[in-house]
């Protein structure tokens, strides 16, 4: 009997794409001890923008939050997500910040890390893998789910055998607009379950056009063993589709699994009054739950149409939009058709909405797309319209080689600059990885740990 396992992205993606990330650890601790004996295959927890918003709108420390998780799940493997040479922000870091991120998180308490590139250029995973095998953690080599003319089977193939070749422990296909479609899905997970059969198969998929059940159920069928799911009350729309459906359907179908069913219900009994209550302040919208098939028409992932809706908003020129949409997959096509995932969605976004708002296109470009043109992301999955490029870099020269080469190491210099206002490493890399945000965070910490003294000192007199 195939085996098929689980990943719970309720603490993560599902909370990352429901609800802007805002649950505080202390609403899920109660259901963690729960969660641990569920019998999971990972419990994706941390990385992608959980670090950010913990720091920036919740008032956690991300290393602290998860150290703590850790210490109650001490049967589960906690995974995380990250962007590769991009760490968990949204430019390249040098090596060493790479690297010393890979080893605090191992440290702190990761297993398994999920490693990815918004162009699939291999080159921006290696160092990130490399690292966390020296660490001992389990090193997931993840390919940006898009297609293109330039997208093949082929290629995607050819990805996988480099992504081996730098010893991950596991290939990842990541649907990130849940634009996989059940026959992409079976064809895909088929072409890499062949070239490489000893390595375990993940896919990653939104609810977001309604897709998902069927392509994870093909997926399976073409010999995936694990895949994303969040439980009931966190599932569904741009969330992941339910836990329990699929293991309902899938056993049901003679596949095996681990996952307790008496565990699930516990957990979707503790989070639906959680999401009720989201519901209720309205954090989490009705738009987010529902099936939105624009994106199948358009060929545009569905958080890029509603950010063309508010770029356009801004600037009183809604009745632009259906110009502005046409125009998207145009720039896609002009930069060498990028998988639109963060940051090149957003790049891409902006730039149509310029070229339509300016009446000539490429008059204006952000920063970004000049450096994304200079190579300064990687190399692109075709190459960039050599016209436009000319028009955007002028005389400015591209980048040779990988980009991360050019750039100095970062972490002793900052942290020699930091001095006392960080108190360990860890608080290092959170202030290269939002500066503005972590310092602020670590003033109001000391605020606080300096009232609490005085406060028992008060007491003990
Ligand atoms: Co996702």
């Amino acid at each position: 009997m195939k085996k098929v396992q689980f990943t719970e992205t309720v603490l993560r993606d599902a909370n990352q794409s429901l609800i802007a990330t805002r649950l505080p650890y202390d609403k899920f601790e109660p259901i963690l001890d729960t969660m641990d004996k569920a019998g999971y295959y990972s419990i994706e927890c941390w990385g992608g923008a959980t670090f950010d918003v913990c720091l920036r709108f919740l008032n956690e420390d991300p290393w602290e939050r998860l150290r703590k998780i850790r210490a109650k799940m001490p049967n589960s493997k906690l995974q995380m997500l990250f962007r590769g040479q991009n760490v968990l922000g949204y430019k390249h870091y040098p090596d060493d910040v790479v690297r010393k991120f890979i080893e605090y998180s191992i440290k702190n308490g990761i297993d398994i890390i999920r490693i990815f590139d918004a162009l699939n250029d291999v080159r921006n995973l290696e160092v990130a893998i490399d690292e966390t095998n020296k660490q001992g953690g389990h090193a997931s080599g993840t390919i940006c789910y898009t297609t293109s003319p330039v997208h093949t089977l082929e290629k995607y193939v050819e990805m996988v055998k480099d992504l081996k070749s730098m010893d991950v422990k596991s290939i990842c296909i990541k649907d990130m607009a849940g634009i996989m479609g059940p026959k992409e899905a079976y064809d895909l997970c088929s072409a890499i379950k062949d070239a490489v059969p000893e390595l375990p198969l993940v896919v990653h998929t939104h609810s977001t056009t309604g897709l998902a059940f069927m392509t994870y159920l093909k997926a399976v069928e073409a010999g995936a063993d694990v895949i994303d799911t969040a439980i009931s009350p966190f599932s569904g729309g741009t969330s992941q589709p339910a836990t329990e459906t699929l293991v309902y359907a899938l056993k049901q179908l003679g596949y095996e699994t681990d996952v307790d069913e008496g565990k699930l219900k516990e957990i979707a009994d503790y989070f639906k009054p959680i999401r009720d209550a989201y519901i209720a302040d309205g954090t989490l919208m009705p738009k987010s739950m529902a099936t939105d098939t624009q994106c199948l028409v358009y060929q545009v992932p569905g958080g890029m149409i509603s950010n063309l809706l508010s770029q356009l908003k801004m600037m009183n020129a809604l009745d632009r939009f259906d110009e502005a949409l046409a125009e998207t997959p145009k720039v896609r096509a002009d930069m060498g058709y990028p998988p639109l995932v963060t940051p090149t969605s957003q790049m891409v976004g902006v730039q149509a909405v310029t070229n339509v708002l300016q009446g000539e296109r490429y008059k204006k470009v952000s920063n970004e797309i000049r450096a994304y043109c200079r190579g300064e992301y990687g190399r692109t999955p075709a190459p960039i319209n050599p016209e436009i490029k000319k028009k955007i870099l002028g005389d400015i020269p591209e980048v040779e080689g990988r980009y991360a080469d050019s750039l100095e190491p970062q972490f002793e210099k900052t942290k020699k600059e930091l001095g006392d206002k960080a108190s360990c490493d860890e608080d290092v890399l959170s202030y290269i990885a939002f500066p503005e945000v972590a310092e602020k965070f670590y003033s109001a910490r000391r605020k606080q740990e300096e009232n609490h003294a005085k406060y028992s000192i008060v007491k003990m007199d």
